[in-house]
């Protein structure tokens, strides 16, 4: 198949196109490489694809509806896995409205290109974040998510919704993915676990927001890969889909005890700095996986412990300054 991810150069993106190549697709990657966070980090994930004849990189921005029609006009496209995005929680409420015309309208240039060129399969990247402060847990599709509590969040509701219009008046088949905080090797070093460890290693105090009750179902990212291709091979074997899924680990996991796993794999103590609670954090999430379960056969295997394992390891190989 000819399946063009966005953000494919990003931590989630760079791990599906490399499976996507060994499973015999051919892969065509948008990605701006913005500067969110170092782009070297964006480089190395791609680098050992650039001279692969399945893979096509092609570096431009999802708001650009011009570059991207050429992309849609010079390829036969089978599929789209959206993953391109602005990703933080914290910076979406310093800047909404990047936010906004990133994810918003960018998603609506790609799926208004699948409108006019036909491309009749979208899967989209949303998040766990769409559920707030949800109350009952765990989280179900069902559940109302009319209670963003970030910019952030309000964006990838905006997303789903975007994605249900285009599947009722273009008969496009969708499958929105909720993502629960994916982590392992090339995580971004925006995220919690990547932070800690940096700083711990660094010998670096840490800021810990609140308690250390909050809590998070941690998805390690073979499981979130495996999630997206059994989904990818579901919306290939059905028509007239329109589904939300949770991709969750279905564990959850402390912040005391994510910070006291870190420091057990690293073997160091961290310096803790403690502060109050964050606005735009919600205080757990905790995916209902019976439904990814049954419809596509996810079934998510990597202990904590074990995840966070594989990503010291990759942390020492590649990031960690001596
Ligand atoms: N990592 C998580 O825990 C998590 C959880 C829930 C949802 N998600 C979603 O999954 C997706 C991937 O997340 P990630 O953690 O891999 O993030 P990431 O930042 O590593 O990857 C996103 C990629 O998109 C690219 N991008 C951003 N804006 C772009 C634009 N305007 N045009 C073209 N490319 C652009 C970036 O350069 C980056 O390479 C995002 O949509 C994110 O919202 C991630």
């Amino acid at each position: 198949m000819n399946i063009l991810v966005t953000g494919g150069a990003g931590f989630i993106g760079s791990h599906l196109c490399d499976t996507l190549i060994k499973q015999g697709h051919n892969v065509f990657n948008i990605d701006n490489f913005n500067d969110y966070y170092d782009v070297k980090i964006k480089r190395a994930n791609v680098s050992h694809h650039i001279n692969n004849p399945s893979y096509t990189l092609i570096e431009t921005d999802i708001r650009d509806f011009d570059s991207l029609e050429q992309i849609f006009s010079d390829n036969r496209i089978d599929l789209v896995v959206h993953l391109a995005a602005m990703a933080g929680v914290r910076p979406s409420i310093e800047n909404p409205l990047l936010y906004e015309d990133v994810n918003v309208r960018g998603t609506i240039n790609l799926l208004d290109l699948c409108k006019k060129y036909k491309v009749t399969k979208f899967i989209f990247a949303s998040s766990s974040s769409v559920y707030g402060n949800n109350k009952s847990a765990p989280f179900s599709e069902t559940d109302v998510v009319d209670f963003a509590i970030s910019p952030y969040a309000a964006t990838k509701k905006s997303g789903e919704i975007v994605g249900h219009v285009y599947h009722h008046l273009y008969n496009i088949d969708m499958i929105l993915l909720r993502f629960f905080t994916v982590y392992g090797p090339r995580q971004r070093p925006d995220l919690a676990i990547h932070k800690f460890t940096n700083l711990i290693s660094q010998g670096m105090e840490l800021p810990f927001y609140g308690d250390g009750q909050t809590s998070r179902d941690y998805t390690y990212i073979d499981d979130i890969i495996s999630g997206i291709v059994n989904s990818i091979h579901y919306i290939e074997e059905n028509n007239n889909v329109y589904e939300i899924i949770n991709l969750g680990g279905s564990q959850t996991i402390s912040l005391s005890e994510m910070l006291l796993t870190i420091e057990n794999g690293l073997g160091i103590q961290a310096k803790i700095n403690r502060m109050s609670y964050q606005p735009g954090d919600v205080e757990r999430t905790h995916a209902d996986i019976t439904k990814a379960k049954r419809l596509i056969g996810y079934n998510p295997s990597i202990k904590f412990i074990d995840g966070i394992k594989e990503f010291i390891s990759w942390y020492n190989q590649y990031i960690k300054k001596d």
